[in-house]
């Protein structure tokens, strides 16, 4: 796809689709639709793969270049000029070649247009070169005649191609053009000479809205903030050139427009002059009808009739519909171009705008209508529609509209009367809190800082600050947001309900700092004053947190907490408007079950309350809760579902200007493209999450994407990258009293890489550590991860048995932990020691498994480690075949060794010797001692051979993998049904192949857990 162009992917199959179909013969393809909708754009990116299989002639006259005669055709073939001319005949040379030179032969062709199909001997002389022409050339290749704005062509050129066009029976040459609309007959009579067939149209509709903000995104320096987008979208009726000069001309005025103006879309000169000279011709009647249409957010024909004058409306309705500027669709009406809006509403004066206003506000049958009209008819400040605002604004929040409701609350701050000082400020903090939950964190700190601007120091601006300090860590990061709390706090002094909740945050952003200890006494404070305050929600919140960083301390699930701080927040009623909470206990406990490895039940929660987030509208908490999801996705082995969860996550943040947010869903990005061995690629995320880790300060987030890094290294097999990432890692949770197994996900790898490298010792105790916590904890996941890093490091020292009894230690675990990528990792650990111990089929058997969950799961670099040990195997059979001598023998030699150092090695003669070599040789089919020594050492590694000399074990002497975990220690069971990871290791391929993953928007993600 060309790097500019967003969308159109439909068009563009449909188009090439139908080329490769028709390219044996004549055909012809037009795009069509509106100026500015992107028809060049999509034509220029068909061209550019059509040129990859066929040759190309194009060109792209203008409507400055009609008047010159062969222009455009001059275009088409000056590139082919040298090639063509040698072949035509020499009459018919000159005439293109006259032509190829603009005309330097006698003046064979007149610049004036009504000539150009006279049928002159030179014209036709012309046009049989410019056949035989194409002809020639699509001999040897197919060949696309590729016209931009076709109805700009000069009428001799558009006369030749048309000639042509007649005379083509069965060459590969396709007519690819481009067209305006209006044009209803096909350029260059195409339509007439060809089958319908072979023919088709490709009309440009509406951009999506997506697609127009990808546009924004890629082209303007600011992009505007959502509402005044959508507004956008709905003036430009989804075309991206208009969209675009409507939001450069937007955005180069100093204030953007609130969600409740009705046309603040400023129309650029060049195109508005078009719209104006058809509202110019417009009946005084259907001008009427159109101004009010333009002032109405929802023009029902019903609400536009009671606004008109008394007994006309009918008829002044149908005229408008009659001179074609309004549309009826059921009982709404449209104009017929998005734009004519904008001008007839930017056409009135601002009397005249409030008359209409006025009229409309009189007929709205919805009250945050008429509360609407009534302030934009409003001449002066008025306490009695500013009071009809404020209650608008309820109800747009109430119905998840919380950018219409900040739209009303500005408006009554306009209105307020002058002198009503705390009116003032109070509607301006509800406007800010509006605004803040649209994503809107700009203006929602303006309003704050003007609201703090005229507030005396003391517990007034306690509430002010708790706002600027949380609207900090959305939008400039911690250390700033923890200031500010921290001056909450101070404000608060006596007022204990303030310093809770700035006691809370203050909490949160201390573990944000890495400083564990520092949050868990914060919240315990915060507790203390919460009860104090004797506020149900704040003791809930309070509750939640000190359950949270319990948990994080390595002192298990805090049910006791969790439950009373949802059984408290769920009777405190709705969420206040004010307070705006990063982490409720609903969400707390939500991620402690997605940490504790109960995923299905953390999806729900996390499902409960993304709805909750996206019907009340706030896109602000969305990312932080996209996050988590994707990362509980990519545990579970929902990869595209992770994914897009984390490409919503980034959107989400961009376009609500949460940059401590992106580095959050940039690590769930890189982390799910790591296990897709998309090296690269998450490389680069996560070197663009730690840059921007480290500008907003998130100490956990960095460890989190640092351990992705480790994470890559170890799985390209480069060890010491990976342990030179994860040992801090490693070190600095210990040091911060991290003790939880489940929330340090990189220790199995940092304990492989230490493996790798020999330090054993270290590797061992790391093991000792996770599982010890994994048994006291009852954690799952830290279990069966253990048990593998057990088995590695008992093979390791030669304990086959140990090693495979481990293996089935983990397996057990695995049971009942939906984590199928870990699966593959602890069956690909046991292939391996299988494989080294030689019990051949049940390693390949493991292996096999391994490789079908990664090539299943989509981890090449994974399913290349299983892939490579299956190979070994095959290789491992041809050893087979040795005797024990001849074993022994090619040991030596591998080594290096001449014959008679292995006869004397061996007490046999140099003879003898040379017998067993022939017959190593035929056995294992090679023809050099070189050959011998290569296959040799790639085979068997010289603790598995000392293997093979002992006795040897039976598949049947292995310890069964136990059955279940009954015997796992559980401190949860007072968090609901535990039993809900029922799936069975060797079931659970098929489990999780038939989870609906796929490419699937996230509302379809969430619906499908909700069902769940
Ligand atoms: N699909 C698209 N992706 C990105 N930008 C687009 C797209 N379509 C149109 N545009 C923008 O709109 C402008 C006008 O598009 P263009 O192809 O010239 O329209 P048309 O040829 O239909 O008049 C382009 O210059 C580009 O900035
Ligand atoms: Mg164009």
């Amino acid at each position: 796809m060309d790097p500019g162009l967003i969308g159109r992917g439909g068009e563009i199959n449909a188009i090439c689709a139908f080329m490769s179909a028709t390219s044996g013969a004549p055909a012809a393809l037009a795009i069509t639709g509106d100026i500015g909708i992107g028809k060049t754009m999509v034509w220029r990116h068909v061209v550019r793969t059509a040129s990859r299989s066929s040759r190309v002639l194009s060109c792209q006259p203008a409507l400055s270049e009609r008047p010159l005669s062969f222009s455009a055709l001059h275009d088409l073939l000056g590139e082919v000029a040298v090639e063509i001319l040698s072949v035509l005949p020499s009459s018919r040379r000159t005439a293109v070649q006259a032509m190829l030179l603009g005309g330097t032969s006698s003046r064979p062709y007149s610049t004036d247009c009504s000539d150009a199909f006279r049928p002159s001997r030179e014209r036709q002389v012309l046009a049989r070169g410019v056949l035989d022409t194409l002809q020639a050339l699509s001999a040897e290749a197919p060949l696309i005649i590729a016209v931009d704005d076709a109805q700009w062509l000069d009428r001799p050129s558009a006369g030749v191609l048309e000639f042509c066009s007649r005379r083509l029976h069965s060459e590969p040459v396709t007519f690819l053009l481009t067209f305006r609309e209006e044009s209803q007959v096909f350029p260059l009579g195409l339509d007439r000479v060809l089958p319908p067939d072979q023919l088709r149209r490709v009309r440009l509709g509406p951009l999506s809205p997506g697609s127009i903000s990808e546009i924004f995104r890629s082209r303007l320096e600011t992009i505007p903030p959502r509402h005044v987008r959508t507004r956008l979208y709905e003036a430009c009726g989804g075309n991206p050139f208009y969209a675009l000069e409507c939001a450069r001309a937007l955005l180069e005025h100093p204030h953007l427009p609130l969600a409740s103006e009705p046309i603040p879309i400023p129309v650029p000169r060049s195109l508005s002059d078009l719209m104006r000279r058809r509202v110019r011709q417009l009946t005084p009647n259907a001008r009427r009808v159109g101004r009010l249409v333009a002032a109405s957010s929802n023009p029902r024909e019903r609400i536009i009739r009671a606004a008109c004058d008394e007994g006309e409306s009918w008829a002044a309705i149908d005229q408008a519909v009659d001179d074609g500027i309004i549309e009826r669709q059921g009982d709404v009406l449209r104009f017929t171009h998005p734009l004519l809006r904008s001008v007839l509403y930017g056409e009135m004066r601002l009397s005249e705008r409030r008359k209409v206003h006025q009229l409309l506000g009189a007929a709205a049958e919805d009250m945050e209508e008429r509360a609407g009209h009534l302030a934009l008819a409003a001449d002066r400040p008025n306490e009695n529609i500013a009071g009809m605002l404020d209650e608008a604004a309820r109800h747009a929040a109430s119905r998840g509209a919380p950018e219409d409701a900040a739209a009303s609350q500005e408006q009554a701050i306009r209105l307020t009367t002058v002198g009503q000082l705390e009116k003032v400020r109070e509607r301006t903090v509800r406007a800010a809190d509006y605004h803040f939950r649209a994503g809107d964190l700009t203006r929602s700190r303006e309003l704050i800082h003007s609201a703090l601007a005229s507030s005396p120091p003391g517990p007034l601006r306690a509430p002010l600050l708790l706002r600027l300090a949380t609207i900090h860590y959305h939008q400039n990061g911690w250390p700033l947001a923890e200031q500010t709390f921290r001056e909450a706090a101070q404000e608060a002094s006596k007022d204990c309900a303030h310093r809770a909740h700035a006691e809370q945050e203050l909490a949160f952003a201390r573990l944000v700092a890495g400083d564990l200890p520092s949050a868990s006494r914060w919240a315990k404070l915060s507790l203390r004053s919460a009860e104090r305050a004797a506020d149900p929600r704040l003791v809930a919140h309070s509750l939640a947190r000190v359950a949270l960083f319990e948990f994080l301390k390595g002192n298990g699930i805090r049910p006791d907490l969790l439950e009373r701080a949802e059984a408290l927040d769920a009777s405190a009623g709705e969420e206040p408007i004010g307070r705006l909470p990063m982490l409720d206990p609903s969400l707390a406990t939500g991620v402690v079950l997605k940490w504790c490895d109960r995923l299905d039940e953390a999806r729900r929660r996390l499902a409960d309350r993304y709805r909750q987030s996206l019907d009340r509208g706030e896109e602000v908490s969305l990312p932080f809760l996209l996050y988590h999801f994707s990362e509980l996705e990519c545990w579970a082995g929902n990869w595209d579902t992770a994914e897009e969860y984390a490409l919503e996550g980034c959107r989400v943040a961009d376009e609500s200007h949460q940059l401590p947010m992106r580095p959050a869903t940039l690590y769930a990005l890189a982390l799910v493209r790591a296990h897709r061995g998309l090296v690269q690629d998450a490389r680069e995320l996560a070197t663009e999450a730690l840059a921007l880790c480290d500008r907003t300060g998130n100490v956990p987030l960095t460890s989190l994407v640092v351990s992705v890094l480790g994470f890559l290294a170890l799985s390209v097999n480069d060890y010491q990258a990976a342990h030179s990432r994860l040992a801090p890692l490693a070190e600095a949770s210990a040091a911060g009293g991290l003790r939880e197994p489940s929330v340090v996900k990189f220790l199995p790898n940092e304990i492989e890489a230490l493996a790798a490298l020999g330090e054993v010792d270290l590797a061992r105790s790391l093991t000792r550590q996770l599982e010890e916590r994994g048994k006291s904890l009852g954690r799952r996941w830290a279990l069966a991860t253990g048990a593998r890093c057990r088995a590695h490091l008992a093979a390791l020292d030669g304990d086959q048995q140990g090693a495979l009894a481990a293996c089935e230690q983990a397996l057990s675990y695995h049971q009942h932990l939906p984590m199928p990528f870990e699966l593959g990792r602890t069956l690909l650990v046991r292939g391996m020691i299988e494989r080294r111990a030689r019990y051949k089929s049940v390693a390949r058997d493991s292996l096999s498994q391994a490789l079908g969950i990664f090539e299943h799961l989509g981890a090449p670099l994974w399913a290349d480690k299983a892939r490579r040990e299956l190979s070994k195997i095959a290789l491992q059979t041809s050893v087979d075949g040795l005797t024990c001598t001849e074993l022994r023998i090619a040991d030596l030699i591998a080594q290096g060794q001449t014959n008679r150092e292995v006869a004397s090695a061996m007490f046999v003669t140099e003879n003898t010797v040379q017998t067993h070599v022939r017959h190593i040789f035929q056995k294992l089919g090679v023809r050099s001692r070189t050959e011998l020594a290569a296959r040799f050492r790639f085979t068997v590694a010289s603790e598995t051979l000392a293997s093979r000399f002992s006795a040897k074990q039976t598949w049947a002497d292995l310890p069964a993998p136990r059955a279940s975990v009954e015997d796992l220690p559980m401190n949860i069971t007072d968090l609901g049904d535990s039993s809900t990871c029922t799936r069975n290791y060797a079931h659970s391929h098929d489990l999780y192949k038939a989870h609906p993953g796929g490419r699937r928007s996230v509302k379809r993600n969430l619906r499908s857990t909700k069902e769940l």
